[in-house]
Parts: C-alpha cells; structure tokens; sequence
C-alpha cells in the first residue's frame, strides 16, 4: 500500500514538474499555462498608484462607443443575465471609472484584476463597484450569464485558448467579446527611437503591436469579428519626468531592477535631447490612437 502511494506521489510530482514546463508552442500560447499571469506582468504591474500616474486614459468618444456596444447587446432571456459587462485585467481602473459614469446600471457590472496593488487601486478609483482577484483563464462568473467581455490594454496578456473558452463560457449566445488598446504612434521620430529601446527588453513577452492576439482570436472557433476600428486616443501631456515616467511605466521597465531602469532612463534621455525634446517645459505629447476589436459569440446552430 506505501509503496503504491509512494508510487503515486512520484508520479504526480513528475507530472507536475512536467506541467510547469510545458510552454506551447500554438501561436498566442506564449507561457506556462499553469501560471496565467506572465512572469514580466508579475513584476510590471505592481505599483498601481505609478501605473495610474503615468498611463493614459480613454477618450470620451471611445468610452462613449464602448458603452453602447455593451448596452446595445440584448437578449430574449434577461432573467439569466447577472452581468452586464465583465471586465478582464481592469488594472487600476482607467476605463472602469470612465465607463461605469456612462453605464445605466452600474450593479451588473463586475471588474476583474490578477494583481493585488492594482486591484487596491482599482476599488479607490471606483468605490462601489463589484471587483473580484481572477485570471481570465479562471472567471469566478456561471456559465452564460455575462453580455459583454471587455479587455482593455491586456488580451494580449492571455490570448490563448484556455481564456478564449472561459469568456466563451460565461457568454450569452450573442454576447460580445470587446478589446481595445491606446497604441503609441510609433511613426512619430521620437516615439520610434524609444521604442528601439523597449524592444530590446520584450524578448518572449508577449506585445500589442505584434499582433499574434488577432491571430489567436481570428483562428478560434467560438468568435466572428464583428468590428475592427482605430479611432483618435488620448494625447498624453507633460513634461520629460512625465515622459519619462510613462515610458518605465510600461511592465518590461517597470520590472527592471533599479541600476538597470536608471541606465534605462538616461538612454531615454538621451533621445529627447536628440530630438530636442525641451527640458523644463510640460508641453511634450505622447501620441496615441484607439484600437477596437469587437468579436461576436457564434451560436451553435
Ligand atoms: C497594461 S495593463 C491594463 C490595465 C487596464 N485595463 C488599463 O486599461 O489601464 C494589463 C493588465 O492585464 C492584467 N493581466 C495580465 N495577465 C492577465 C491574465 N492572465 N488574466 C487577466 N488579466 C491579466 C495585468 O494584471 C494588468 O492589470
């Protein structure tokens, strides 16, 4: 009988240390799918009070377009809907606070976060409101009761299939998955040569601007794309020390150890000067526009 059991626990303790390092190879399956949240967002999305300081906001045109998405989103058994909208990686609330203001009913809304400091800064920036600690490849939500999946600045995160299922789960037939993203505009000279410097620290981690999330949604059997669309975003005001804070705001700096951000820093630095970005005046624009990507639940026939 020891013997078995010993047998046993060797068996799932192999089978675990298996698990852990499986790393998929299907594309958007970027990490080890028994930890969702990627080890660079671990450690880059932890001081929420620096992330809300230097993070842009929505524009109130793309809040307003976000919000009739979801209150458009009907159905014929309105007794079995709990949630209005679910938001996935809400973080430390930049939509969720501009949103819920537009919102009729801010009760069926539910806010999700992974990450402690920023779900502490979530429920600052929106009192009231229904929050919940949550992965979105594990939503604490039953099955087909939710309209609308809003991920904003994160399905890159967890565009993966374990997730695709999950918010296909807690859907209505019908129900809309919404993404959206303030993408910098990288054309612009300046923007371009700071990206240069963030691009050498990405590596695995999975990015925006590449892409592979569209791949992954594109390719998933329970969604049609109903709407893709780049609107105008927030123009993000300030001056260097803003500039600067915003640029080691973003997770791959924001996890650096503190000699290698300074060293980060004064290369960013660097390219201001280049680009005679003035010091000591607050009028330096960080461009962006809005990314929106509207899926569709299919209903099976
Ligand atoms: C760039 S922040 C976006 C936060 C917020 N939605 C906004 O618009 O500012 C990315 C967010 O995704 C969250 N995240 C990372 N991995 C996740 C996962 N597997 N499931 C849900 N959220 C995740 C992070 O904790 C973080 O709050």
């Amino acid at each position: 009988m020891s013997m078995i059991r010993h047998r046993q626990t060797y068996f799932l303790f192999h089978s675990y240390k298996q698990i852990k390092n499986i790393r998929f190879t299907h594309p958007g399956i970027y990490w080890n799918m028994t930890e969702a949240v990627h080890d660079t967002a671990k450690s880059g999305f932890v001081d929420g009070e620096n992330y809300d300081r230097f993070r842009p906001s929505y524009t109130d045109e793309v809040v307003k377009l976000i919000s009739s998405i979801i209150t458009e989103t009907q159905t014929d058994k309105e007794d079995n809907v709990k949630y209005d909208c679910v938001e996935l990686g809400a973080g430390t609330g930049k939509l969720t606070q501009k949103l819920i203001k537009e919102l009729p009913k801010v009760e069926k809304y539910l806010a999700t976060e992974p990450m402690d400091g920023f779900q502490k800064m979530l429920k600052q920036n929106c009192p009231g409101i229904d929050t919940q600690i949550c992965t979105a490849e594990k939503i604490p939500v039953p099955s087909e009761c939710v309209k609308t999946v809003l991920a904003a600045q994160c399905f890159h995160w967890f565009a993966n299939t374990t997730s695709l299922d999950e918010i296909n789960r807690i859907l209505i037939p019908g129900g809309k998955f919404l993404m959206v993203w303030n993408n910098k505009d990288w054309k612009v000279p300046w923007v371009k040569d700071m990206e240069g410097i963030l691009t050498r620290y990405y590596g695995d981690t999975p990015r925006a601007v590449s892409y592979q999330w569209k791949e992954v949604i594109e390719k998933c059997p329970h969604f049609r794309c109903v709407r893709h669309e780049i609107l105008p975003g927030t123009l993000l005001k300030g001056c260097r020390n803003d500039v600067l804070g915003h640029f080691c705001s973003i997770s791959v700096i924001a996890s650096l150890d503190e000699n290698e951000k300074l060293k980060v820093r004064s290369e960013m630095e660097a390219v201001m000067d280049k680009h005679s970005l003035a010091k000591g005046t607050d009028d330096i624009t960080v461009p962006f526009n809005t990314e929106l990507y509207v899926a569709e639940k299919l209903t099976n026939k």
